[in-house]
């Protein structure tokens, strides 16, 4: 079976105050359950954080990126050690934001995901289309480049550390969220990928996450899907209430 994973990213908002607020409120409004939570807050917050979330069973921490460098002269960079040394467990690496804002290659990726399995991290690894890409009829052939330039370079015992998210970015922050047949058709493909890049057995053992304008309305729905395993939620997870809901949507 695999786990039910809902991950919260906070993206670039809070203060350490906010944040702090934030994940107490979450603490103590959630329903047990075995649902593995992921709070993935900005950098400076991570290790205050922890020390709230690390606490509370199937609560994890996670970073919105790491660099793909393990140390060095690099002003500004943030590895993949430093966050394991601050508690983190999960790790985003190729949210469209950054691939699109930050020029992040799928060479970039592939160095990432090396940094962040070197120190233990669980990657959750994004990839997703272009609204142009979704219209033009041929958004199977840009996700199944996405993740054959990236996952062939890994072996299976590598790969079975890391998370899919799929999200479509002409859903991300846009209101727009993927229709349930949408995603089941295309989590379904890239589970059909990593079968042919990996093995059936493994396709079958990968979390595949939801993600864009997932909300504490259509998360039910979404999965409720056969091949969804779970959301990367954007907006709706700076709301207590709203995160801690789609955390009881399965
Ligand atoms: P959204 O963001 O839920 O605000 O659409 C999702 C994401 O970018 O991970």
């Amino acid at each position: 079976m695999r786990k039910k994973i809902v991950a919260g990213n906070w993206k670039m908002n809070n203060t350490l105050d906010e944040a702090v607020y934030l994940v107490e409120e979450i603490i103590s409004k959630v329903k047990q359950s075995e649902v593995v939570k992921i709070i993935i807050p900005p950098f400076p917050f991570l290790e205050s954080l922890n020390r709230k979330v690390g606490e509370v069973v199937s609560f994890h921490l996670g970073a919105q990126n790491c660099s793909s460098l393990p140390h060095g002269a690099y002003t500004g960079e943030v590895s993949a050690k430093m966050l394991h040394s601050v508690g983190c467990q999960y790790v985003l690496v190729g949210h469209s934001e950054r691939r699109a804002y930050f020029n992040e290659t799928n060479e970039d990726l592939v160095l990432k995901l090396r940094e962040a399995l070197a120190h233990q991290l669980k990657p959750i690894f994004c990839i997703g289309e272009s609204l142009d890409q979704r219209e033009g009829g041929f958004y199977f052939e840009v996700i199944k480049s996405q993740m054959a330039e990236v996952l062939s370079h890994f072996s299976a015992s590598e790969f079975i550390n890391i998370i899919i998210a799929y999200e479509p970015i002409w859903a991300i922050g846009t209101g727009l969220t993927a229709t349930t047949q949408q995603a089941q058709e295309m989590h379904q493909y890239i589970r059909t990928e990593v079968a042919s890049i990996f093995s059936e057995e493994i396709a079958q053992q990968t979390s595949i996450l939801y993600g864009g304008s997932c909300n504490a309305k259509n998360a039910h729905d979404l999965f409720a899907c056969k091949d969804v395993d779970g959301g990367l939620i954007g907006g709706a997870s700076l709301n207590a209430d709203d995160f801690c809901a789609i955390t009881a949507s399965f």
